[in-house]
C-alpha cells in the first residue's frame, strides 16, 4: 500500500483566468492524508478507502469506477475533485440509447446549410474547397468527450461519466478507445489525443453489470452507506446549523431504517435533505409525530411510507434513543 504522510500544509496554489473568473489551480495530491484533507477542505467526508483509491487514480492517471447506493456521494467526488483541484468539470450524462455523436461532437448542419446557400448566392463556389472547409473543427459542436480532450485552463478537466449503468453495451465499447488511449475519432477530421489525460471519474448505480473489459481500465470503489461516525461528520459538514443532540438523532434514526425491509432505503442525500426540512421547521429533536409529517423527505416510495406510520416510527425512535444513550 502507498504510504501516508500526514499534511504538511495546504497545497500551494496559483491563480490562473478561466472565463473571465478567477480560479484556483491546486496540485495532486502526493498521499492518502493529502487526499483526504483536499476533500474534507470542499467539505466531502471520505473513507480512508476512497480516499486511497482516489489517491491512486490521481498519482496513476486511471479512470476511477465508482458503485453504490443512490445518494452515497458518487457524483459528488467529481464536482469535489474539480473544484479542489481548480479544474474544469465536464459531465457526461448517461442515457439509453447515447450514442457516440452525442458524447463526442456533432456536426453544426444549420452552420453547414447557412455557408452552402451563402456560397451559393455568392455565385458559385469551388464546390471540393467548399466541401473541406464545412469539415473543419469551425462547424463542429463538442460534446464532453472531444471536450474533455481538450487542453483546458488550469490542466487536464475532471471528466464525469455519470450513471454509467443507463447506456446500453455498445456504448461502453466505444468508451474503451476513449478510455485506454484518452482519445477519440471523428471520421471526417481523424483522431484527437489528449495532451494530458483527463481526471475519469465513472459512476454507476449497478443496475445492470458494466462490462468486464472496460472495468479492466479503472480502479474500482464501492461506495458503501457511511458508518454512524462518518455519516454524523458528513452531516456536521453540510448542515453544520443543526444541533448535536438533533444531528446525532437523525442520523441514527437513518441508520435504523437501512436496516428496515424497504424498498428503497435512503442514501446520504436523504439524511441530509431530512436535516434541512426539520431546521427549517425548527424542530430541535424527533418525536413520531415530526417522523411521521416529514417522511417523504427521507422515503420515497408510498409502500414505505406506509409501513412507518403509527406505532412503527415510535418504535424505531425508541430503539435509537436507546442506542443514543450511553450505557
Ligand atoms: N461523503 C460525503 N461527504 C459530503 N457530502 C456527501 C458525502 N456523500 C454524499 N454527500 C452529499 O450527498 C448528496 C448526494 O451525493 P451524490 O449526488 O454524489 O450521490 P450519488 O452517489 O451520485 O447518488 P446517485 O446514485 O443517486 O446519483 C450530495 O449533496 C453530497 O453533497
Ligand atoms: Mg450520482
Amino acid at each position: 500500500m502507498c504510504p501516508a504522510r500526514a499534511l504538511t500544509g495546504p497545497a500551494p496554489r496559483t491563480s490562473i483566468a478561466s472565463a473571465g473568473k478567477e480560479a484556483h489551480v491546486t496540485r495532486l495530491p502526493d498521499t492518502i492524508d493529502a487526499t483526504e484533507a483536499l476533500l474534507a477542505g470542499q467539505g466531502y467526508v471520505a473513507a480512508r478507502a476512497l480516499a486511497t483509491v482516489v489517491f491512486l487514480a490521481l498519482k496513476l492517471g486511471k479512470p476511477l469506477f465508482l458503485e453504490g447506493e443512490a445518494g452515497t456521494g458518487k457524483t459528488e467526488i467529481a464536482k469535489t475533485l474539480a473544484a479542489a483541484l481548480g479544474r474544469r468539470l465536464i459531465r457526461l450524462q448517461c442515457y439509453e440509447g447515447l450514442d457516440a455523436a452525442s458524447a463526442v461532437a456533432e456536426w453544426n448542419f444549420a452552420a453547414q446549410m447557412i455557408a452552402i446557400r451563402t456560397a451559393e448566392a455568392q455565385g458559385g463556389a469551388d464546390r471540393d474547397a467548399l466541401k473541406t472547409e464545412l469539415f473543419t473543427e469551425d462547424y463542429l459542436i463538442a460534446r464532453p468527450l472531444l471536450e474533455a480532450m481538450r487542453p483546458q485552463p488550469g490542466g487536464a478537466p475532471v471528466l464525469l461519466i455519470d450513471e454509467l449503468d443507463r447506456t446500453d453495451e455498445p456504448f461502453e465499447a466505444f468508451l474503451l478507445e476513449a478510455l485506454s488511449d484518452f482519445q477519440v475519432t471523428i471520421p471526417e477530421l481523424g483522431t484527437i489525443r489528449a495532451p494530458e489525460p483527463p481526471i475519469v471519474i465513472l459512476t454507476s448505480n449497478r443496475t445492470r453489470e458494466v462490462h468486464d473489459a472496460l472495468k479492466r481500465r479503472c480502479l474500482y470503489h464501492w461506495v458503501d452507506y457511511p458508518t454512524f461516525d462518518r455519516e454524523l461528520q458528513i452531516l456536521h459538514s453540510r448542515a453544520p446549523e443543526a444541533k448535536e443532540t438533533l444531528s446525532r438523532e437523525i442520523v441514527a434514526f437513518v441508520q435504523k431504517l437501512r436496516s428496515e425491509d424497504l424498498f428503497k432505503k435512503p442514501g446520504v442525500a436523504e439524511t441530509i435533505d431530512w436535516a434541512k426540512c426539520l431546521l427549517a421547521l425548527d424542530v430541535i429533536a424527533l418525536s413520531p409525530e415530526v417522523i411521521s409529517d416529514t417522511l417523504g423527505a427521507i422515503l420515497k416510495y408510498q409502500d414505505d411510507i406506509q409501513k412507518l406510520h403509527g406505532s412503527e416510527a415510535k418504535r424505531l425512535l425508541d430503539e435509537v434513543r436507546r442506542d443514543l444513550t450511553p450505557a
